[in-house]
């Protein structure tokens, strides 16, 4: 059990690695917590025009979650599902309240794909089609997201009778993620409801 807590706090550890704020200040742009939504993530990254960093950011926060399951997975083979359910949610809760930024961090959407990679990867094509195909539509970022969130679990559930077999925890996980995940979208939701939230590539102002 102490092995397992151990684990978890290693994930949230790894989870807390802010990718939006190291890439920026690598590749000298300005601090995503100082514009646009003012949120430490590739959408928010992306306003700044420089599309590599926000894919950077993208794949490093995808990375966390991917790599905290992978490892848990490495140190403690055979680990119970409900243990490994607790890391994912480690690794995602670091993401929104990183011990390395005061614990303001991000709204979670990377990191969450990156624990679907790890768990199941056809239920991250299945969830990261589902954002693609609300993007291209709406282009709302953060709409995308908010549907993507709410299917996960919903394909994980299905994927189960159909083609792997599901862990509950999982599944529970999976569901307290997309609860949490709506919740720090709560700005975001306002503004979808009266008209105001931001469009991918919708405006050509750059910060700075
Ligand atoms: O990745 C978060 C996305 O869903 C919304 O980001 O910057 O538009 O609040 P943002």
């Amino acid at each position: 059990l102490a092995f397992t807590a151990a684990l978890v706090l290693l994930a949230y550890l790894i989870g807390s690695v802010p990718f939006a704020v190291v890439v920026s200040k690598l590749m000298g742009l300005q601090d995503p917590r100082s514009y646009g939504s003012k949120n430490p993530g590739a959408t928010n990254v992306l306003r700044t025009g420089n599309k590599t960093a926000a894919a950077l950011t993208l794949l490093g926060d995808a990375a966390k979650g991917w790599f905290a399951i992978g490892l848990a997975e490495k140190l403690a083979p055979g680990i119970a599902p409900a243990g490994l359910a607790l890391v994912a949610l480690a690794a995602f809760v670091g993401h929104l309240y990183p011990v390395f930024l005061g614990f303001k961090g991000g709204k979670g959407v990377a990191t969450a794909l990156g624990v679907l990679v790890a768990i199941q990867p056809w239920l991250a094509v299945a969830t990261a089609a589902t954002w693609l195909i609300v993007a291209v539509f709406f282009r709302y970022s953060s709409l995308a997201s908010l549907v993507a969130a709410f299917f996960a679990p919903v394909y994980y559930v299905f994927g189960s009778g159909l083609a792997w077999y599901a862990q509950p925890a999982l599944g529970v996980a999976l569901a307290v993620i997309g609860v949490l995940l709506f919740y720090r979208h709560r700005a975001n939701i306002t503004r979808l409801v009266q008209g105001t939230e931001s469009k991918i590539g919708g405006s050509k102002k750059k910060p700075g």
